[in-house]
């Protein structure tokens, strides 16, 4: 709370609203009084100028381009830490002391099977369903199978589930990609890391030993820790909401896959493969500019822009660094990491895109590495949504312990018809 206030003045006469400060970024108007006191309702599609929480776990400058997780910088995460570590840390607030790690790790292990029920529940897809559909139906399945973690209002239970969630999205995951080429699932290897767990459960076969590559298995926890948590996003806005009402955990988990796998959202990054590949030589990127600038055409760039972003996305800066050091480190030279570097630098000298502010976002490189090591453009937003859900679940105990947390109700400005009768049908 501070002693600063907006005054609003409206036909009825003038209305006074507190002010609230965080630990950084803006001030909000608490204007929680202003239904009751005005009649009034605020009006903000999209959410463009409306806090829906208060939230101790990410930070996001957009004019400056940081991105803080519980204060720590993501690059610096990125670069440092493991995605154990910022499961943790976006969990419970501070990094974890070396027994706090090895125990949380230890316990997100115990995790990482599924039920065998849920292995027939795959057979019900089409080999070839797109992996997003698959995570949302699987991961919906399991509020069927856990109900001995679903009293939310039980800081254990909660934790049981965010423990389960964490630790059964790469299994998920692995299984949704071996379904679609018809090979056989991989059993988790506890062994391992989360992450050399996962691409083991990913490229790895019964018939025969897989080494994971430390290079792939490095590039791979860092693209984890670049998708953890982003602030109140759509998907996180969604698993709040879905939260709010009391739901079954992992059914809103469920919830926020399905909001993740737009393409304005997490299917960005396949789209922006896709784009690239479609563009295929620097000389057609005027062509694609253009479009892109053409208000006629629903044509956008993907991988650019951003709501909060209006300077590059840190994480996208990281991921170009990763790009290229996994391309060499492999030996791998990919036409398609040329082309989105040309086109980067076109698009930021053009006066459209300096002017409404649009960068490369988290998704405009990510599918340059993904690619290199060896996924099909189909599970890239799959592996996003494994990641961020590290970010889902410790913002849902976070809004679940939120004192001030109630179901999510927004209003509206009703444009429809006014009160009339009916008209029977043989009188219309
Ligand atoms: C993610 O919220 C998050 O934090 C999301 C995320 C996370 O980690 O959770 O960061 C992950 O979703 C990243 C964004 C991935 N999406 C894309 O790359 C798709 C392409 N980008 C756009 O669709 C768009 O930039 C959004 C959806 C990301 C943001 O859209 P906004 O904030 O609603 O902005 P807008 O659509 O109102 O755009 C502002 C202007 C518009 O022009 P005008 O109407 O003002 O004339 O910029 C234009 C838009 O037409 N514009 C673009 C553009 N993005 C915006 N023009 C061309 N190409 C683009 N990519």
């Amino acid at each position: 709370m501070t002693d600063k206030t907006l005054t609003m003045t409206f036909d009825g006469g003038e209305q006074t609203y507190p002010l609230l400060s965080g630990s950084v970024g803006p001030d909000v108007v608490d204007i929680r009084k202003l239904y009751p006191d005005t009649g009034m309702f605020t009006y903000d599609p999209g959410f463009t100028s409306t806090a829906s929480c208060q939230s101790a776990i990410t930070f996001i400058d957009g004019e400056k381009g940081i991105l803080l997780h519980r204060g720590y910088p993501i690059d610096q995460l990125a670069e440092q830490s493991s995605f154990m570590e910022v499961a943790y840390l976006l969990l419970h607030g501070e990094l974890p002391k070396k027994n706090e790690l090895d125990t949380f790790t230890y316990t997100i292990s115990r995790h990482t099977m599924l039920h065998e029920q849920l292995s027939t529940f795959y057979r019900g897809f089409r080999r070839d369903a797109h992996p997003m559909a698959v995570m949302c139906g699987v991961v919906g399945a399991l509020s069927a199978f856990y109900h001995d973690s679903t009293d939310i209002t039980d800081p254990l239970q909660r934790m049981i589930a965010s423990h389960r969630l964490i630790a059964k999205m790469p299994t998920i995951a692995a299984m949704a990609y071996k379904y679609t080429i018809g090979q056989p699932f991989v059993y988790p290897q506890n062994s391992l890391s989360y992450t050399g767990n996962f691409l083991r459960m990913t490229f790895g076969v019964p018939a025969e030993p897989y080494e994971v590559n430390s290079v792939v298995e490095r590039a791979m926890r860092r693209i984890f820790i670049l998708h953890a948590d982003h602030e109140q996003n759509a998907s996180t806005s969604t698993v709040r909401l879905a939260g709010s009402s009391g739901a079954n955990p992992f059914a809103c988990i469920a919830a926020g896959i399905a909001c993740l796998w737009g393409p304005a959202h997490g299917g960005a990054n396949e789209a922006a493969l896709n784009m690239l590949r479609e563009i295929g030589r620097p000389e057609r990127i005027p062509e694609y500019i253009a479009r892109a600038k053409d208000k006629d055409d629903p044509f956008r760039l993907m991988g650019f822009g951003h709501r909060v972003y209006k300077n590059y996305d840190p994480r996208a800066k990281v991921m170009q660094q990763t790009a290229q050091e996994v391309l060499d480190e492999l030996g791998i030279s990919d036409p398609v990491l040329d082309t989105a570097r040309e086109l980067e630098q076109i698009a930021l000298k053009d006066d459209y895109f300096v002017e409404k502010k649009l960068y490369p976002n988290v998704d405009f490189y990510s599918g340059v590495i993904l690619n290199a090591i060896g996924f099909p453009t189909e599970m890239f937003t799959a592996l996003f949504a494994l990641a961020r859900t590290v970010g889902w679940v410790a913002q849902w105990n976070e809004m679940i312990s939120d004192p001030e947390q109630k179901i999510g109700r927004p209003r509206q400005l009703y444009v429809g018809a006014k009160r009339r009768d009916f008209v029977p049908v043989d009188k219309r």
